[in-house]
């Protein structure tokens, strides 16, 4: 969609939105919708090769960029690329913590280090990106987006590093909704359903899934990354600026089917079932 047929192209003009996992998938989208409508942006990432190759996307859409590597578990290094990004733009207005790692395991084969893994990057990554982004978001009364799951309030099988990861966000950015409210801080969630051609999909959705979760989705089709975006600018936008703490639902109505579905198909289709 052409964002500036509904929003002012310069709705976040000279604005700094920082993204951590903004070299790939749904975060480079959210990077992109903001960069739309005026904003520059930073963004950090494991390999900074993959950020690098984002920025020249971002710089197309008219943004600055900087992009400076950070593991979303390692604070320092997040600390040196939200004061670099400081430097080079000014102050962060907007921190999305979508740095994510999944990948589908039965709970009974999952390695504690497995578990702890995914609730490092997601949960203590997001909350070290809150901690490391506080004082930059307190100057510009700015606004932090989760990214967020379903998994969060439906368990899944093979989820429970996810669900529980998630669930924890989504809890977290509510009790920084309720201490960061006096600086004029708003902190929201987003939770995608299948998003197509991410990283996500592609771990968590065997080819036939894919197909057949289209047939069963309320809306029939999976989410764009752009369909992320859009909501992002929103929730970030003055049209948002009452909404603290909620958790916004973005996934075609997959939630209102429960998990068993999806546990169905997924389990049938690694069992060699296809369709
Ligand atoms: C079981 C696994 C596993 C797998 C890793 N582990 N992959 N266990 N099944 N498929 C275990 C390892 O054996 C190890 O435990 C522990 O996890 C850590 O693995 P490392 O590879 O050493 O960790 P690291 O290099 O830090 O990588 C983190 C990762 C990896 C999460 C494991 O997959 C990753 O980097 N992911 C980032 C990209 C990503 O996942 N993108 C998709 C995000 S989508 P042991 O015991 O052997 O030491 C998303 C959407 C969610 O989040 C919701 C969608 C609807």
């Amino acid at each position: 969609m052409d964002l500036t047929s509904v929003f002012n192209k310069d709705l976040f003009k000279d604005k700094v939105v920082f993204i951590t996992g903004g070299g790939s998938g749904i975060n480079l989208g959210i990077a992109k919708n903001f960069a739309q409508l005026g904003a520059n942006i930073g963004i950090c990432g494991r390999t900074q090769e993959k950020l690098d190759n984002a920025a020249k996307e971002l710089e197309a859409l008219g943004a600055k960029v900087v992009a400076k590597s950070a593991d979303v578990r390692d604070a320092d290094a997040l600390s040196a690329s939200m004061e670099a990004t400081k430097a080079a733009l000014g102050p962060i207005d907007v921190l999305v913590c979508g740095a994510a790692g999944n990948f589908p395991c039965p709970a009974e084969a999952l390695s504690p280090n497995g578990f702890k893994s995914v609730i490092d990057i997601d949960l203590l990554g997001s909350f070290n990106s809150c901690r490391m982004a506080v004082e930059q978001l307190k100057e510009t009364r700015g606004s932090i987006l989760f990214i967020s799951a379903g998994q969060a309030f439906i368990p899944y099988a093979m989820q429970a590093h996810v669900g529980a990861a998630k669930a924890g966000i989504d809890n977290m950015m509510q009790n920084l909704a309720l201490e960061w409210g006096k600086y004029g801080i708003r902190c929201n969630s987003i939770a995608p359903g299948p998003i197509e051609g991410t990283e996500g999909a592609a771990r968590l959705e065997p080819a036939n899934v894919a197909k057949q979760m289209d047939k069963l989705i309320p809306l029939q089709r999976h989410g764009t990354v752009d369909d992320i975006g859009q909501i992002a600018v929103f929730l970030a936008s003055p049209l948002a600026s009452y909404i603290t703490g909620t958790v916004l639902v973005a996934d075609g109505g997959q939630n209102l089917l429960g998990s068993a579905i999806y546990t169905e198909l997924v389990l049938k289709e690694m069992a060699g079932g296809g369709d």
